[in-house]
């Protein structure tokens, strides 16, 4: 159940004070990924949620979004894409930038990533103020994707990613 899913992370998530940088609680949810039980629940859960049939590719943002959209591919046979940082791809890519705190960051896609009019469900490991999966979300349809749909383990609601993600399917396995 959803009950069950949000208790599963919140045992599983650590808080690192002053990580990156002082004044910030970093959410760790590598303890979550290196308990092969959890990991494989929180996978199935994501699944089950949106419906193993309401999606024809995953698409992972760096870097722990990888590993959620190569296990949700694993489990149900369809292929997995990355959405990466700047300057990694090899080929022609499209390139979205959002702002950060202090300055700006920028997220990448091959610009073939997907078969025009795949439905394409979009994972991270969590949402905070929504500028990554904003850009991820623009990204993913200017490569010829519809995004089918939007899951992270872990929201921070208190930071409003949510509310700058409007019109957005936003679901998270625990809201904190
Ligand atoms: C973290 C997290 C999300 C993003 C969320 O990634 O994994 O991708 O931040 O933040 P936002 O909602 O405020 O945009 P990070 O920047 O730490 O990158 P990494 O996974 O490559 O370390």
């Amino acid at each position: 159940s959803g009950a069950e899913m949000a208790r599963l992370v919140a045992s599983r998530v650590l808080d690192v004070p002053d990580f990156p940088k002082p004044g910030v609680v970093f959410k760790d949810l590598m303890p979550l990924f290196a308990d092969g039980g959890a990991f494989r629940e929180v996978i199935d859960g994501i699944v089950a949620y949106h419906g193993r049939d309401s999606f024809d590719a995953v698409a992972g943002i760096e870097a722990r979004g990888f590993v959620v959209a190569a296990g949700i591919a694993y489990a149900t046979g369809v292929g997995v894409v990355p959405i990466r940082k700047a300057g990694k791809l090899p080929r022609p890519s499209y390139a979205a930038s959002y702002e950060l705190e202090y300055g700006e960051a920028t997220l990448e896609v091959h610009q073939d990533a997907f078969t025009a009019g795949h439905r394409v469900l979009v994972v991270d490991d969590v949402l905070a103020t929504g500028g990554t999966a904003g850009a991820t979300l623009d990204l993913v349809e200017r490569a010829g994707g519809t995004v089918a749909g939007f899951s992270v383990l872990l929201e921070l609601g208190f930071l409003g990613g949510r509310d700058r993600l409007a019109s957005r399917p936003v679901h998270a396995l625990l809201t904190v």
